[in-house]
């Protein structure tokens, strides 16, 4: 999803204001099924507060010394989101193309910088954090921990959120997390499911997996 918007930032001709307005509409706009790219600043902000709920109380209540850190990491993005939301509507205010074009440089450097910090945060989360808790927790534990974001996580926003995780997975993990889900699902959840996959995953990996999965 990061990469992706960050390839239209880059790609994006900031002279065309239409397709500018739309690139912008995309950056800042609420969840929804049918936007292609959905909220990246709601998902940022919605990382941090899954995992300063659900995640890091317990990591840090079982001694885990790295949580201030990534708090404090948590409060940086939100500060740049809001600089960067606030500079996409001034780009679209600027009345002549060679404005547009050089404030266009401006905001994709912007957010290059925010998607560099979070990757990194977002990498030290799975290289440090993961692997402690997978000593330190059951697998119960963590299943309740996900349980408890996946419950208040209301089903169109889940859509869209897996809407960017289904495309991005590989084959083997792709065809894991369908097998697995499949047994818990109604017929009708798990066919919105396929369907997503179908519109979304790339089509000679989603062959795959059916292959696999016998679907
Ligand atoms: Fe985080």
């Amino acid at each position: 999803m990061l990469y992706d918007l960050s390839g239209r930032l880059q790609t994006n001709d900031y002279a065309d204001l239409t397709a500018t307005r739309s690139l912008v509409n995309d950056l800042e706009n609420d969840f929804a099924i049918a936007q292609k790219a959905g909220c990246i600043v709601c998902v940022l902000s919605q990382h941090a507060n899954d995992e300063e709920t659900a995640i890091f109380p317990n990591a840090a209540k079982a001694g885990n010394g790295l949580i201030a850190t990534l708090i404090e990491e948590h409060h940086d993005p939100a500060r740049r989101e809001a600089s960067i939301a606030h500079s996409a509507h001034d780009l679209l205010a600027i009345g002549n193309a060679e404005g547009r074009a050089e404030a266009g440089i401006r905001l994709n450097q912007s957010a290059n910088e925010l998607f560099a910090a979070y990757m990194a945060h977002m990498n030290r989360e799975e290289t440090d954090l993961v692997p402690w808790m997978m000593k330190h927790f059951s697998d119960a534990q963590m299943v309740a921990m996900r349980g408890a974001i996946m419950g208040r996580t209301p089903p169109d926003r889940m859509f869209a959120i897996l809407g960017w995780m289904l495309p991005s997975l590989n084959v083997r993990e792709l065809s894991g997390l369908i097998r697995e889900v499949r047994p818990t699902m109604p017929p009708q959840a798990f066919k919105a499911i396929t369907d997503l996959c179908e519109a979304r995953v790339d089509p000679a990996r989603w062959d795959m997996v059916k292959q696999i999965i016998g679907i």
